[in-house]
């Protein structure tokens, strides 16, 4: 065998497939910036200004049950394709859109297609991916999506002097275009085709990915099909009981946890938050979010470099922690502040924030895409996946819809103070139930699964 071609190939087709993140990254970056031009070209109320970022996310539930429907007959890489391909129709519709209506719904077809494609590109990466790399390898959707994110800020800054909010949004169709095309160089997922009963494909395919080591393709196939033969018919009942359902509790618990920590309140309302806490030149808050965004894709690189040496679980731990540190310094510098404090006050929180962001950047951003594609059995993987996907689009909105109304009832510091709280009750769940998953085989995962049931 030829590691290093192997690893090269398998770096090449997980870089790829992890643009889908970038796509989803993207939007997030740039909507907070294009908005106010937005506003003021259909002349939104508050309401309208949050359904335009909102109705993304109520397409990505939708989106991720479809997928869940379909994934598992179609395939990794071709939902990957198809999933691009609609995303594409929906920037440009959403770049031309003629009044809100229509901007409306070509955000819904946007939120469609990014669903379907965060499901099921993290999941078409860890089938393809060696065992002893498959962490580091999904990390790559995760810090895809945090350059989308820095990039939608950066892209923002360029265009607010000429307020052109219509190259802002019709712009992401070009990584889509990139996905789209460049997911027909990549083989297929050997795990699906085994699924499938096309055992010729699925050799090529692993003897791709292997290097070309016919013995290391050989053992891999073997393994997946005794796997695939301790199975059962993975129908909705097998999904409903043990140990199936017991992923569920662990994925789906997850992108709670990673929602609920709070994240996204920062990556939507940075800005804010900064003057806020006392950063009254709008430069400067928005430095400090661009800083934000810096922060989010370098912390990254230490999951990168950490998820298959140190594990999931260590990972958890210590973000969980400093999340848990920082947040309740943010509710802290709230609590204790005057609103006009300044930026003292203001220079407390961009450092809090960071911390904040990056500890999250190497723990609860990467480890739910990727445990969630670890711990179920290939029968039912393309539908659970989707399903654990729903939970993060699900719970995202809550967070979105919850963060503004909770911050002005019940004030700043209430509010990060409870985002601490999930990370302390965050600690507990991974203890629990989170499996350790570091330098297993998919199958291997599966093997221990099926033989708790028994
Ligand atoms: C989450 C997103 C979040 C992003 C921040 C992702 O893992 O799913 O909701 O905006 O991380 O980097």
């Amino acid at each position: 065998m030829n590691p290093g071609k192997k690893s090269r190939i398998v770096l090449f087709t997980s870089a790829i497939a992890a643009l889908a993140g970038l796509l989803l990254g993207y939007d997030t970056g740039s909507i907070s910036g294009a908005l106010g031009f937005i506003a003021d070209a259909f002349r939104l109320d508050t309401v309208g200004k949050g359904s335009v970022i909102s109705i993304v996310l109520v397409g990505g539930i939708l989106g991720a049950l479809i997928n869940g429907i379909v994934a598992d007959r179609l395939g990794r890489k071709l939902m990957v394709q198809a999933a691009a391909l609609i995303f594409i129709a929906g920037a440009a519709a959403s770049a031309l859109s003629p009044s809100a209506g229509a901007l409306l719904a070509s955000r819904f077809v946007l939120g469609l297609a990014l669903g379907a494609v965060s499901a099921s590109a993290p999941l078409y990466i860890a089938e393809i991916s060696p065992a002893a790399g498959r962490g580091r390898f999904v990390t790559m959707f995760q810090l895809a999506i945090t350059i989308g994110i820095l990039l939608g800020y950066f892209v923002d800054r360029t265009l607010t002097g000429s307020g052109e909010w219509r190259l802002m949004l019709g712009s992401s169709a070009v990584p889509a275009l990139i996905l789209l095309f460049g997911m027909f160089v990549v083989p297929p997922s050997p795990r699906w085709l085994l699924k499938m009963g096309r055992d010729e494909e699925a050799k090529d395919t692993l003897l791709k990915i292997s290097g070309g080591s016919v013995s290391h393709a050989d053992a891999e196939l073997n393994e997946i099909r005794k796997v695939i033969s301790m199975e059962s018919k993975g129908g909705l009942a097998d999904m409903l009981r043990p140990p199936v359902s017991r992923a569920f509790v662990t994925g789906i618990g997850l992108f709670l946890l990673q929602q609920f920590v709070g994240i996204n309140s920062v990556m939507y309302y940075a800005p804010s938050l900064f003057r806020e806490a006392g950063m009254r030149s709008p430069d400067t808050a928005i430095l400090a979010t661009v800083s934000v965004g810096v922060v989010n894709v370098l912390a990254t690189f230490i999951a990168v470099w950490l998820i298959d040496r140190a594990g999931r679980k260590p990972l958890l731990y210590a973000g969980l922690a400093g999340m848990l540190i920082s947040l309740t310094a943010i509710g802290g510098v709230f609590a204790l502040g005057d609103s006009d404090g300044g930026l003292g006050t203001g220079g407390a929180t961009v450092i809090a924030v960071w911390f904040y962001i990056a500890c999250f950047a190497f723990s609860l951003g990467p480890v739910p895409w990727i445990i969630m594609t670890e711990i179920f059995p290939l029968n039912v993987r393309g539908r659970a996946v989707s399903i654990a996907t729903m939970s993060s689009w699900g719970s995202n909105l809550i967070v979105s819809f919850s963060f503004l109304p909770l911050f002005e009832a019940a004030g700043a510091a209430f509010t990060y103070w409870l985002y601490a709280l999930v990370s302390l009750l965050g600690i507990a769940f991974v203890w629990r139930l989170v499996p350790e998953t570091k330098g297993m085989s998919l199958e291997e995962i599966e093997e221990r699964l099926l033989s708790e049931k028994r």
